[in-house]
């Protein structure tokens, strides 16, 4: 059944008869807008997560512009709201801590305004899951508008990728293998135009989990931002969010246990970054769904990854685009999904996929081809980490999945930076190295130190992998045998506070086992002994972040924003 305009959202606002109705349409019109312009219009909230240091989103005020071309032409009325750019690149102490602010500020953007739908624009790291947590939570019709990838980079005729290249030539550079002049020119050259980051990092996976989760267009996620089919993209989102609107299509119609599986499913089969479980787990919560970390772990069992794309693969997502996208993609491993979730389109996923076709099976293999025959990301228990920890083995070098060595143990950031060149830190390829105090509430804000930088010493012996392992988390553009999300964590007395120099530690992929090799009485000993920190903010947002954010394996959302109560509508009077 349609709505009718006197049963839109923002007719209590535009609507009444009354003093306030007045107040609200004067308003409206000293923008310069008649009454025809949005009278009996559903009001479609833009959502624009530009800022002149979110560099990745540098397009956003164009598209915009063409989400309004859509909306119009729909018979809508647009809005554009600026909410907070969450940037991977500048903000400290990490834009993760900035994640559910995001989330509660589109929450209430739309719940304090006279908002029927939708459009949200993310793309950077965080800013997808943080608009979608808060669409969730306000469940209005919405769409999501991935920002795209930027294009392949450049340096002396080789292609450079976000991120792990940034790490690769920085190594490279400690090593003395490169000079400051070719740093300078990879510098010009890794990132060159709009869009997120072009690797199968956080961005990336992210919007292709947007996708599949059915909160995207079909194919919307894989377009380069600079495409011109990014901008009709753009347009086609504003058309379809006025329709949702009459079809009262909202986020929790659309999310379901069976489509959360499928962006796991996804998830794998991309080799998507470690950071997509920590958001996926807080996103299902949001819409009432318990995700266990073991789900996961059973999915990539399963999963053949079939995407050869860096860091765990070969290419960049402007090969991905051009060998068929996400849809072909999804398309290959339909069997493992289920394609009758639904999708903002108001198809099924898997009518989204029938047209889709491999154009280059280097980049999308065929299933009988994986580049790995199960997913990219395992989750390990042991008593290092009781509550669960994650490694993606496909950017790892493999002789390290299984291994055992003692651990150099550094106990925060500033301390890793000040001794790991040192000549005399007692570190061998063999060693294990483990930061502590990089989590949720130690980071704070559970930083992307996760790959730990290796000492200089050994790189310049040829040595490019050791197993790491912290609480923190790594950008997914990182490579590695980087144990990460370390639960609990080492601020609040985790097991990795009690790791001391020279510990044997084991890892063992296979076996899913993070084992510290010390006796029963000995750990006890330590614990007695441990100390709790005094807390990083005594007041802000820190403060509220501190008190309210909930561990790694259970998605770092605010514990008070998790499903629960319906939070009432305002009285428009
Ligand atoms: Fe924005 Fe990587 S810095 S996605």
């Amino acid at each position: 059944m349609k709505k009718t305009p006197d049963q839109l959202r923002s007719h209590r606002w535009l609507g009444g008869n009354d003093e306030r109705g007045f107040g609200h349409r004067s308003r409206t019109k000293q923008m310069g807008y008649a009454l025809e312009d949005f009278q009996g219009k559903p009001v479609i909230a833009i959502v624009n997560t530009w800022s002149d240091l979110t560099t990745c989103h540098s397009h956003f005020r164009d598209r915009a512009q063409e989400v309004k071309r859509g909306v119009w032409q729909a018979g809508g009325f647009p809005v554009e709201l600026p909410a907070m750019p969450v940037n991977e690149t500048y903000m400290k102490p990490s834009p993760m801590m900035y994640r559910n602010f995001l989330a509660m500020e589109t929450e209430e953007l739309l719940r304090s305004q006279p908002i029927d739908g939708v459009v949200l624009m993310g793309g950077c790291d965080k800013t997808t899951p943080g608009l979608l947590m808060g669409a969730i939570s306000m469940n209005l019709p919405a769409i999501y508008l991935p920002a795209g990838p930027m294009l392949r980079g450049n340096w002396n005729g080789k292609v450079l990728g976000s991120g792990s290249d940034v790490w690769k030539f920085w190594a490279e550079k400690r090593a003395g293998n490169i000079s400051d002049c070719d740093w300078s020119e990879i510098e010009d050259g890794i990132a060159r135009s709009p869009g997120h980051c072009m690797t199968m990092g956080t961005a990336s996976t992210m919007t292709a989990i947007a996708e599949t989760l059915g909160m995207t267009l079909p194919g919307a996620s894989s377009i380069p931002a600079v495409d011109a089919n990014h901008a009709r993209m753009a347009t086609s989102c504003g058309r379809r969010i006025v329709e949702m609107v009459w079809d009262d299509l909202k986020p929790r119609d659309i999310l379901s246990e069976s489509s959360f599986k499928n962006a796991i499913t996804a998830d794998m089969a991309i080799g998507g970054s470690t950071n997509a479980i920590i958001h996926l787990v807080a996103l299902a919560g949001r819409a009432g769904i318990h995700l266990e970390l073991k789900q996961f772990d059973e999915i990539s069992q399963r999963t053949p990854m079939i995407a050869n794309l860096r860091p765990s693969g070969e290419y960049l997502m402007e090969d991905f685009y051009y060998a068929g996208g996400l849809r072909a993609l999804l398309k290959q491993i339909r069997g493992l999904l289920d394609v009758d979730a639904a999708t903002v389109s108001g198809k099924t996923l898997g009518e989204g996929l029938d047209t889709a076709r491999v154009f280059d099976e280097k980049v999308i293999r065929p299933l009988q081809q994986p580049v790995s025959a199960l997913g990219g990301t395992a989750v390990l228990y042991g008593n290092l980490a009781p509550d669960g920890a994650v490694i993606k083995p496909t950017a790892a070098e493999p002789r390290l999945l299984q291994h055992v060595g003692r651990a150099v143990v550094f106990k925060n950031y500033d301390d890793l930076l000040a001794r790991i060149d040192d000549d005399a830190l007692p570190v061998d390829q063999h060693s294990v190295l483990v930061l502590q105090n990089a989590g949720p509430l130690g980071g704070p804000g559970m930083p992307e130190w996760g790959m730990l930088p290796l000492p200089r010493k050994l790189l310049t012996q040829g040595v490019r992998d050791m197993v790491r392992i912290s609480d923190a988390r790594m950008s997914g553009t990182s490579y590695g045998a980087c144990v990460l999300h370390v639960s609990p964590e080492s601020f609040i007395g985790g097991p990795l506070a009690l790791v001391r120099d020279g510990d044997l530690i084991e890892l063992d992929v296979a076996a899913r086992k993070l084992e510290l090799r010390v006796n029963d009485d000995e750990l006890a000993r330590r614990r007695a002994d441990w100390k709790p920190q005094p807390p990083h903010y005594e007041r802000g947002f820190g403060a509220l972040y501190a008190a309210h954010v909930t561990q790694a394996d259970k998605g770092c959302d605010f514990d008070f924003l998790e499903a629960g109560a319906e939070t009432p509508d305002p009285a428009t009077h």
